[in-house]
C-alpha cells in the first residue's frame, strides 16, 4: 500500500513512523509512506496556502489551489482521498479493515480554522478520529495510517489481530504473563489449566463483562 500524507508540517511526522511495527513495515516494503507539503504547490508568490474567510469570521481558511494541484498531481485511479476533520465520519475499527484493502491512500491534513468548503469535491472520504477537536488532522492521520498498517498482510501475524478490542463488537479479553503471583495479585486459575475450552469460554465471558461495563453501546445495551 501506498500512503501519501498532505500536511503543512512535515516535521511532525518525525520519528512517529520512525519506530517499531511501522519502521519494520516501511523497510519490509509491505507500505510506502510519503509526507507532502503541500505549501510546495502554492502559486502564491509569497508562498500563502491560506487567506480570510469570505463574510468574515475568525482566523485563516485554507485555499483550494495547492490542494486541488498536489491532489491533482499524485492522484491515480487506484487512489482513495481522505480529509480529516472533526466534522467527518467516526472512525472505527472496521473503516480501519476497509482502508487495508486499498492501494492508495491520500490524506489530507486539514489545519487553522478550517478549509476552503470546495475542497470537500475532491475527496472520497471525511473521517474524524473522535469527538473532540485536535490543532490539525496532523496527529489523526498518523492514528489512521498506524491503525491501517498494522492490518496489511505481514505486518503482524493475523492471530496478533484476530482479537482485537472492537473486532466482533467486543473489547479485547484480559491477558496476564509471569509471574503467577505479583504483590498478592494471581493469575486466573482457569489460564494455567491447559483445558482450552474452558479458557476461551473464560476470555469470551471477560469480554463480554468488560464491553458490558464500559462500552455497552457495542453490545446494543445501553
Ligand atoms: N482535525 C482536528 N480534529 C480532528 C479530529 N477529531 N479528527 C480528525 N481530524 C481532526
Amino acid at each position: 500500500m501506498k500512503i501519501d500524507i498532505l500536511t503543512l508540517f512535515p516535521e511532525m511526522f518525525k520519528g512517529v513512523f520512525e519506530e517499531s511495527i511501522i519502521k519494520r513495515a516501511i523497510d519490509e516494503k509491505k507500505v510506502e509512506i510519503n509526507i507532502i507539503n503541500f505549501r510546495d504547490y502554492t502559486n502564491d508568490p509569497h508562498k500563502k496556502v491560506d487567506d480570510t474567510p469570505y463574510g468574515g469570521g475568525a482566523g485563516m481558511v485554507l485555499t483550494c489551489q495547492p490542494i486541488f494541484d498536489c491532489v491533482n498531481d499524485i492522484k491515480t485511479n487506484d487512489s482513495k482521498v481522505i480529509l480529516l476533520t472533526p466534522s467527518g465520519v467516526p472512525y472505527k475499527q472496521k473503516h480501519a479493515y476497509e482502508l487495508a484493502d486499498e492501494k492508495h491512500l491520500i490524506i489530507i491534513c486539514g489545519h487553522y480554522e478550517g478549509f476552503d468548503e470546495r475542497i470537500r469535491t475532491i475527496v472520497d472520504e471525511e473521517i474524524s478520529i473522535g469527538d473532540y477537536v485536535l490543532t490539525g488532522g496532523e496527529i489523526a492521520s498518523m492514528v489512521l495510517v498506524d491503525s491501517v498498517t498494522r492490518l496489511l498482510p505481514g505486518v503482524i501475524t493475523e492471530a496478533s489481530h484476530k482479537d482485537d478490542s472492537f473486532n466482533n463488537n467486543l473489547l479485547d479479553y484480559p491477558t496476564y504473563t509471569k509471574p503467577r503471583v505479583y504483590n498478592g495479585l494471581e493469575v486466573p486459575e482457569v489460564l494455567l489449566s491447559g483445558d482450552h475450552k474452558k479458557i476461551e469460554e473464560f476470555r469470551r465471558e471477560e469480554s463480554i463483562k468488560k464491553t458490558r461495563e464500559v462500552r455497552p453501546d457495542l453490545l446494543g445495551d445501553d
